[in-house]
């Protein structure tokens, strides 16, 4: 069966529909497909289209339809150009001549953008509280080492010591502004376009705003034509996606280091680690590589949709079937990766020791010295390259901070004094940092206390 036919001599080759057909791809679609066409019919039944028995046989049928298309058989020797097609030849199976009648006044380029609007809106909304899950993780692992001093890098060199949880709730910023994205391309794909016919708004004097309200719709499009050609929702998306995916890789990149044997920091369980076919001994981050990996294929998606869209006419062009299997593909990967890494997040141990080890071996306490010596009237690049001699000293001599004792440090220079040396020591330093958005102890505790709240909201 086609939706078209009437002008043609000779039907489509078997090639061009095997090169053309949708439906084993926007199949996905059919639940908001039968949705949306129940509330297309109550909306026909307004316009004096159908009558009441006739909307409800459609309405019950779709209804019927939806139950039905749970079983995988259902799609089995379908070979439909679409998940329109198929939907309209199935229902002309259950209810006949009448099938004919729910197309009234509508086009399927209206009724595609609306489908992917339906589908993507619920997606999103999982897709929110897989990464709600995500944070709430965040939160919890920080609780569990509200001590724990980690070195902070920059160029992946020990640059400045910070709480582990400061660490932590650096992600849960960036996944807070990734939840903020998704909402926002939540609220642009929660816009009501039937009423819109091809792309020139439709023949029929239908109640949009009345549909809209009937498929719980924030609000409906303004323009037709803008409808028939934009997928701009999908972008905003795919967009969020993507930069949400970078912070999961970013995340994942980071962990692979830290549990690695070169640093030691971090136990990730058994349950989401697998072993080597020869190396019996290896325990490998897969988990976390495959997270960092799947990132790449979500920006690909976006980038294929933004090449799709270039430069196409007004209004539809058939190229704009091609956005469904990148948004299909994007949304399954964000998917399982945020469900993977709460997965992680939620068995992985903290080693205390080494990372606290390595931020005192070190000289991240160096601009705590630097800053101190400034408080005391030093001006700071003096302060600054005093500090930078007590390095080169100490890093020709092997010493390590905590081997200067207070004197040793106060005969260094005139500017130090004895009482600096409890700077020596990593956890002492943070404690200079306590205004918002700092590493101080009492500024983390509050931060974390800020996040939880706001997890509380979100999740509301
Ligand atoms: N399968 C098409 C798509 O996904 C549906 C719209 C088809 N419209 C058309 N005029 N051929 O974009």
């Amino acid at each position: 069966m086609k939706l078209w036919g009437g002008r043609f001599e000779a039907g489509p080759s078997e090639m061009f529909e095997r090169f053309s057909g949708s439906l084993h791809f926007d199949k996905r679609l059919l639940d908001a497909d039968c949705r949306g066409s129940q509330a297309f019919a109550r909306a026909l039944l307004h316009a004096g289209i159908l009558t009441h028995e006739e909307c409800s046989l459609l309405v019950a049928a779709f209804e019927q339809l939806r139950a039905e298309a749970m079983q995988p058989s259902f799609f089995d020797g379908a070979n439909d150009e679409d998940v329109h097609t198929l939907v309209i030849r199935k229902l002309k199976d259950r209810v006949g001549g009448l099938a004919d009648k729910i197309h009234t006044g509508r086009s399927r380029n209206e009724q595609v953008s609306l489908d992917v609007r339906l589908w993507l809106r619920e997606e999103i909304d999982s897709i929110a509280d897989r990464l709600a899950g995500v944070m709430a993780a965040l939160v919890d692992l920080a609780r569990k080492y509200p001590h724990a001093v980690i070195p902070g890098y920059t160029h992946t060199r020990r640059a400045q010591a910070v709480l582990w949880s400061h660490y932590l709730l650096a992600y849960f910023e960036m996944f807070d502004r990734d939840y903020e994205r998704l909402s926002e391309a939540r609220r642009r794909t929660n816009v009501m376009p039937l009423g819109s016919g091809a792309l020139a708004g439709s023949g029929f004097p239908f109640d949009r705003e009345a549909i809209a309200a009937d498929l719980g719709f924030e609000t409906i499009t303004r323009n037709s034509m803008d409808v028939s050609a934009d997928r701009d929702f999908a972008l905003d998306f795919l967009y969020a996606a993507s930069i949400t995916m970078l912070h999961l890789s970013r995340l994942a990149e980071d962990w692979i280091l830290y549990s690695s044997e070169e640093f030691g920091w971090l136990e990730l369980d058994d349950s989401v680690t697998s072993g080597s076919s020869l190396m019996p001994q290896k325990k490998n981050p897969d988990s976390l590589e495959l997270i960092r990996g799947k990132c790449g294929r979500v920006f690909g998606s976006l980038n294929s949709l933004f090449v799709t869209m270039k430069g196409l006419p007004m209004t539809y062009n058939r190229d704009m079937q091609e956005d469904k299997e990148p948004l299909f593909d994007a949304a399954d990967q964000l998917s399982v990766s945020l469900e993977m890494l709460q997965a992680v997040i939620a068995t992985t141990r903290l080693n205390i020791a080494p990372p606290a080890k390595a931020a005192e071996e070190s000289w991240v306490i160096a601009t705590d010295l630097a800053e101190a010596l400034a408080r005391a009237g030093t001006p700071f690049h003096r302060a600054h390259q005093l500090v930078g001699k007590l390095v080169l000293e100490s890093v020709r001599n092997d010493k390590k901070p905590f081997d200067w004792t207070p004197e040793e440090l106060a005969a260094f220079a005139p500017e130090f004094t004895p009482q600096m040396a409890r700077l020596l020591r990593p956890t002492e330093g943070m404690k200079t940092r306590e205004l918002p958005g700092g590493t101080g102890p009492a500024a983390v505790g509050e931060a974390l206390e800020r996040a939880a709240k706001r997890l509380a909201r979100l999740r509301q």
